[in-house]
């Protein structure tokens, strides 16, 4: 059984994180999609909701697992027996991003492998980033960018803010 871990801070899901999850399963057996911190980010979204998110987006999805790991990815590589950490490109600053992840992470940790994905031409514009700006004009216009669950659960959320802010 080969297993791939796709990680990231996912705040929140995007449908390019979606067809990156999508990309790993028809290269690997089972997917761990491992939401993880980075210690440079503040998150516009608490984990719950990321989780969530993450969760919804990808609930029809067979051999998917979502969980949180609050330490090294490296650890948690060696620790699944992981075969590959599969990452999405989309322009040479993620390349650039991505290539000097994979080398401080092969620095530390033997047979560490990453596998990028070159983002879809209709992808190559969806980023977390822009999910969030258009969130903070309305939960309108977020088609095309998030999973129509999470759209649903942005909307709920907006219907019912003792439950937060989104
Ligand atoms: O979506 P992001 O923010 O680009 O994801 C980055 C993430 C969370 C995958 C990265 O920061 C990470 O691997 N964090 C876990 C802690 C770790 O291993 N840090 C050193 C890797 S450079």
């Amino acid at each position: 059984m080969s297993l791939a871990i796709v990680p990231g801070s996912f705040d929140p899901f995007t449908l390019g994180h979606r067809a990156i999850v999508e990309s790993a399963l028809s290269d690997f057996d089972e997917v761990v999609v491992a939401l993880m911190v980075n210690a440079e980010k503040e998150y516009r979204f608490p984990l719950s909701e990321r989780m969530a998110f993450a969760k919804a987006s990808l609930a029809d999805l067979p051999r998917v697992r979502v969980i949180f790991d609050g330490g090294l990815l490296v650890d948690l590589y060696r620790r699944l027996g992981a075969d590959a950490v599969c990452k999405g490109i989309r322009n040479e600053t993620d390349r650039a991003y991505e290539e000097k992840m994979d080398e401080w992470n092969r620095e530390r940790c033997e047979g560490f492998r990453s596998v990028f994905y070159e983002a879809l031409p209709g992808l190559v514009e969806v980023s977390s980033t822009k999910a969030r700006e258009r969130l903070e004009e309305s939960p309108d216009g977020l088609e095309g960018l998030l999973h129509p669950s999470v759209i649903a659960l942005l909307k709920e959320k907006q219907g019912n803010p003792g439950k937060g802010k989104a």
